[in-house]
């Protein structure tokens, strides 16, 4: 068996997809283990769960740090201490420098609660209720220097009903993030993707349509 990928989970605040992605690497045979959680945000309460599960966790306070490049040149050096393979941002409410991104291309992931392209940035649900569409749903894509922008790896859609409000919408979605992502990093872990220019192509045993997951209500 190959070697599972190393994994670092970079949130800020609640951490439930972290939550979902460590519950999933549990699993016997999950292509990919979390070797470290770092937040931006020390007093994140997602932090303190993952290390009452004991795993290596670094809040890493933005404000102690000078510039954008001084914050990013020290996450890169902890994440590079750590071995890390893939990055995966969860709810990660900082914006990463081109050069950054630029370390990680192709080897961190990001997920967000809309159906990409559709409503990029902050406010997504209020967004989608304002412009009435009557599906919404999330992806995980590849991270580009660009907010929210970059291949797509997995998405899920979900109804907007009648009477929605942003709150309501929000937790539907989420329900459906914390299904797609640890899918969507088993999907990379594994090599089951070629990266074809701005797009992704899934190849291997894991079943395509699941990339495309409408989950029930
Ligand atoms: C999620 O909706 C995620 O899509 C967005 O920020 C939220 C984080 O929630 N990027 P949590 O911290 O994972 O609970």
């Amino acid at each position: 068996m190959t070697a599972r990928k190393r994994v670092a989970i970079l949130i800020s605040g609640r951490g439930s997809n972290m939550r979902s992605l460590v519950e999933a690497a549990r699993a016997p045979g999950y292509p990919a283990e979390i070797v470290i959680v770092v937040s931006n945000r020390p007093d994140a309460p997602g932090l303190a769960w993952a290390k009452s599960q004991g795993i290596p966790t670094l809040g890493l306070d933005h404000k102690h740090y000078e510039s954008r490049e001084h914050f990013d040149g020290q996450l890169h050096a902890v994440l590079t201490a750590s071995r890390v393979d893939i990055v995966a941002l969860a709810g990660f409410m900082r914006l990463l420098t081109p050069d950054f991104v630029g370390k990680w291309l192709n080897r961190m992931m990001n997920i967000h609660p809309s159906l990409l392209p559709a409503f990029k940035g902050l406010k997504t649900h209020e967004r989608a209720l304002a412009a009435g569409v009557r599906i919404s749903g999330c992806s995980v894509h590849l991270v580009r220097p660009e907010l929210d922008d970059g291949p797509i790896l997995a998405q899920a859609a979900v109804p907007v009903l009648d009477g929605d409000t942003p709150e309501v919408l929000a937790a539907r979605v989420l329900n459906a993030e914390h299904q797609i992502y640890p899918h969507a990093l088993a999907l990379f872990a594994s090599d089951q993707i070629k990266i074809d220019g701005e797009s992704v192509r899934i190849s291997g045993p894991i079943n395509q349509e699941r990339a495309l997951y409408s989950p029930s209500l």
